[in-house]
Formats: C-alpha cells, sequence, structure tokens
C-alpha cells in the first residue's frame, strides 16, 4: 500500500500543480485515501486552547479549503482537519497559474487568493459530516470585494457556530490586497471586538468554540509583542504561528523562485520557528501557540514543540511525500518524546 501511494504522489507530480491537487481530492472523495486504524501513542495527546487532541499533527488550512474531504485526512492520521479558508460569497482567486512548485527547495509558492466555493456549500458539508467525530476546524476569511470585512469573519463565525470544533481567523494571507492590514493595532481591535461580541452572543450560557487567531512570519518583535497583548485581551484561545512569508530567501534555487505569492514549505521552517519563538516569549505560557511552517518530519513536528508549540500543522510537504508521511512523523515524534524524557506534549512545549 505505501509502495502504491509513494507511485500515486510521484505520479501526481508530472501534472500541473493545480490539476494534481484537484486530482488528490477527488481520490480522497472517492475514498482512495490511506485508512489508519493505529492509535496514536498516548505520549502525543495534547490540549491546545480547549481542544483535546489525541495526537498533536494538524492538516494546515489551504489543502481541504470547501470542507470536501476531512475525514479523509482525519483516516490519514492527522489530529484535526482545518478546512477553508471560508469567504461569505463563492470567489474564484486569482488567475491560473498561481501554484507552483519549487522541487529543488521542497518549497510552494501559491497565490489562489481564497478561492473557494462560499459558506453556504461549506456549512452542509460540515453538517453532512456532524455525526462523524474528529476535530475538524473552519479557517475564515474576508471576501476580496466586500465593503466590510470585519463583518465577513462575523457572518462566518455565525454561520458555522455549532459546526466547526474551532474557528481560526485568518488575517494573514499575502493574496488578498490589504488583508494583512488587519494585524495592525486599530484594525485589530475593531476586528479582534467585533468578534468578541458576535461570539458572546453565539455562546450564551454554553462552553463556547475555541477561536484561534492565524499571524504571518514577516512581522517586528514590537508587533508580535502587542498582537500576544490583543489576542489575550479579546479571549482568542490560541494563535497560530504562522502563514506563508512574502520574503524571498536567496538560498531558493527552482524556477519558480521569482512567482508572487506566498512561499511554504522548506525554505519557511527557520524563519517561522523564530516567529514561534518570539511569540512563546511574549506569550509566556498565558495564552497557547500551534507552529506551523515547514515541518516535514518528526524532528521538525518536535522542533515546534520545544519551541513553545502545543500541536502543530502542515501542507506543503504532503505534496512531496504524500500522506503516508502524517502517521512517520507520529511514531517518530513520540519517540523522540521519550527519548528526552518527556511524559507528554505539554511538559516538553514548556520545557
Ligand atoms: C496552496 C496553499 C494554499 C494555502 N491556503 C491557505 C488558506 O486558504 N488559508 C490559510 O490560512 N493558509 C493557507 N495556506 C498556508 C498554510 O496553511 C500554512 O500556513 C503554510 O503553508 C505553512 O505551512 P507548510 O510549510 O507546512 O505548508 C496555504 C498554503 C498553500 C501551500
Amino acid at each position: 500500500m505505501t509502495f502504491l501511494y509513494k507511485t500515486a504522489t510521484s505520479l501526481m507530480r508530472t501534472l500541473p500543480a493545480e490539476t494534481a491537487h484537484r486530482t488528490t481530492i477527488k481520490a480522497l472523495k472517492a475514498g482512495l485515501g490511506p485508512m489508519t486504524a493505529k492509535k496514536p501513542d498516548p505520549i502525543l495527546a495534547t490540549n491546545v486552547g480547549g481542544l483535546a487532541l489525541t495526537n498533536p499533527v494538524g492538516l494546515a488550512p489551504g489543502f481541504d479549503k470547501d470542507a470536501e474531504v476531512p475525514d479523509a485526512m482525519l483516516g490519514a492520521g492527522f489530529g484535526f482537519v482545518e478546512c477553508g479558508t471560508v469567504t461569505p460569497r463563492p470567489q474564484g482567486g486569482n488567475p491560473r497559474p498561481r501554484l507552483f512548485r519549487l522541487p529543488e527547495d521542497k518549497a510552494v509558492i501559491n497565490r489562489m487568493g481564497f478561492n473557494n466555493s462560499g459558506l453556504d456549500i461549506f456549512r452542509k458539508r460540515l453538517e453532512r459530516r456532524r455525526e462523524n467525530g474528529g476535530i475538524v476546524g473552519a479557517n475564515l476569511g474576508a471576501n476580496k470585494d466586500s465593503d466590510d470585512r470585519v463583518a465577513d469573519y462575523v457572518t462566518g463565525l455565525s454561520a458555522l457556530w455549532g459546526l466547526a470544533d474551532y474557528f481560526t481567523i485568518n488575517i494573514s494571507s499575502p493574496n488578498t490586497p490589504g488583508l494583512r492590514d488587519l494585524q495592525a493595532a486599530d484594525a485589530m481591535d475593531d476586528l479582534l471586538g467585533r468578534i468578541q461580541e458576535a461570539r458572546a452572543e453565539l455562546t450564551g450560557d454554553n462552553p463556547s468554540t475555541p477561536i484561534f487567531l492565524k499571524v504571518a512570519p514577516d512581522l517586528r518583535l514590537d508587533q508580535v509583542e502587542r498582537i500576544t497583548q490583543q489576542a489575550r485581551t479579546y479571549g482568542m484561545n490560541a494563535i497560530i504561528v504562522s502563514n506563508t512569508t512574502i520574503d524571498r530567501p536567496e538560498s531558493l534555487k527552482s524556477a519558480h523562485k521569482d512567482e508572487g505569492g506566498g512561499l511554504s514549505g522548506a525554505p519557511l521552517f527557520k524563519k517561522s520557528t523564530r516567529m514561534l519563538k518570539e511569540f512563546a516569549a511574549a506569550a509566556d505560557g498565558r495564552i497557547d501557540l500551534i507552529g506551523v511552517g515547514g515541518i516535514s518530519s518528526g524532528g521538525e513536528a518536535y522542533a515546534k514543540i520545544r519551541a513553545g508549540a502545543k500541536a502543530v500543522q502542515l501542507y506543503s510537504a504532503l505534496v512531496y511525500a504524500g500522506p503516508g508521511l502524517v502517521m512517520d512523523i507520529r511514531s517518530d515524534l513520540a519517540r523522540r518524546l521519550k527519548a528526552d524524557g518527556f511524559n507528554s506534549i505539554e511538559e516538553a512545549s514548556a520545557a
């Protein structure tokens, strides 16, 4: 079976990147994904921002923008799956080509621009799977042509409340012009204030659904401190560090290195992990962190945890390694935790 998936992943690399992605989603929808009956090692259990996970390795958003295959990806061994980014109205995104593989760099550049089918379809899909169990999050964004982008996040929250196990407020995609300006102090006060109000109404007397904030890796230290403080003030439950970078490191070799958009995969690892450490110092244990960016092995997942994350996510490495990677990361991570004498992810993250 492993051989089959490896062959399929190599074949996929001969197709244009976006066609390969669409083909993969169709295959997963048809039930052709890997299914692992294996329960995670108990040492991998973690709690992040109020979410209890049986293993800390999550699927980052962008892979399943329209919530088509969350159960297949949970079946592949991910401890949680974040669908989206979803915007209130469907939108086509940027013109193609807009997704590029950088094989020599084990990286990806994308300028998809929040192409997605919109909230109605997303909601129906979550409704259909609601009894299936597993942790599925919804990553919320704003329409490119929206007059009130903050209202778009509130619309997403209200439409999906009760159907997602957590929400992520994505203000860090580089591909919707002006979106990352929502990371500025005043804009964040407005955004997080309105989300807090909406959340209080939606929650009533029930336990609230966790809400996370996803940030860019291209931030200054003073912004890190201020964003951490604001996230806490407005009751965010965790910060996800990070989205793709607009930087282009000198080391890039591949033909597509100068394409516009966000860079992810191996060349993002160092930068996003450094940023995670800065957030960990600013948070000082008062708000949880999820580490994302360039993870393709158990060693890298472990490095994010040692940098202060209580869970991790990945996407780009799947393009090169295929879905069997998740199980390898899980077992390597468990081995590393034990080898260093830790009893839990939480212990390793706080050490
Ligand atoms: C093709 C592609 C599409 C993405 N789309 C989204 C998205 O819609 N929303 C989001 O928050 N992040 C999106 N991301 C960013 C990833 O979720 C992740 O933060 C980033 O790629 C770093 O992780 P990685 O190096 O493991 O890929 C996308 C990434 C890629 C490669």
